[in-house]
């Protein structure tokens, strides 16, 4: 069985449209098979991207890493008026996202193909991701620990993680160098904002 984040090309395409609604603004998205939550958008990305919403600024430059087909990154571009990178490994992932993309004439920002940060070469004020679990512990981990080595000496980091799928021991981790923040929680999904000391 393939996992959404391999790049299995012979994966038969059936195109979903998925829609999400944030206050009086309405999205929609295109997702498919061997992409993350295909069927409806996953509980702990709202939860992120809502915080973070309530969070942050307006105008800021942010990385979206493994954007999956775009709905944190585009929302955030969208509602908080922010130029927003979107990177995943996945290349039908890439793919979805260009096609959401051109949805929203007000979207500022790109999405490439890269695993992690290899193709990234710009500074961002906030990288923002729900991490992909299942790939393990060490990906995610470097996917958290390098955020800081591509944001400005301000920038922070967001990130979701299940209390079940080890938010705690993470959070233990990242604060040996990091302030690390639980600054949302609901059924089970914490959300993480970390920053330099
Ligand atoms: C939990 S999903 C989140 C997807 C999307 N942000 C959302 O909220 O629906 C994690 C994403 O990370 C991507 N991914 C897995 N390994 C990666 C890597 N090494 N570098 C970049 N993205 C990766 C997966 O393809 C998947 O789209």
């Amino acid at each position: 069985m393939s996992h959404y984040f391999e790049n299995d090309l012979n994966l038969k395409s059936e195109i979903k449209e998925l829609s999400y609604k944030y206050n009086s603004s309405f999205f929609t998205f295109y997702s498919d098979n061997g992409v993350f939550s295909k069927k409806s958008i996953d509980y702990g990305s709202r939860l992120l991207l809502e915080t973070y919403l309530s969070d942050e600024k307006r105008n800021l430059k942010v990385l979206d890493v493994g954007c999956g087909y775009g709905f944190i990154g585009i929302v955030i571009s969208i509602i908080n008026n922010s130029y927003v990178d979107m990177i995943d490994v996945n290349k039908r992932a890439v793919h979805l996202t260009k096609r959401n993309i051109k949805k929203y004439d007000s979207f500022k920002g790109s999405v490439f193909l890269s695993d992690a940060y290899e193709n990234i070469h710009d500074k961002y004020d906030v990288i923002i991701t729900n991490p992909p679990i299942r790939v393990g512990k060490v990906k995610v981990l470097e996917i958290l620990e390098q955020a800081f080595d591509h944001m400005n000496e301000n920038g922070v980091l967001y990130f979701v993680i299940r209390k079940d799928q080890g938010a705690l021991s993470i959070k233990k981790i990242l604060e040996s160098t990091r302030k690390v923040e639980i600054i949302n929680k609901d059924k089970g999904y914490f959300v993480l904002r970390a920053k330099n000391l």
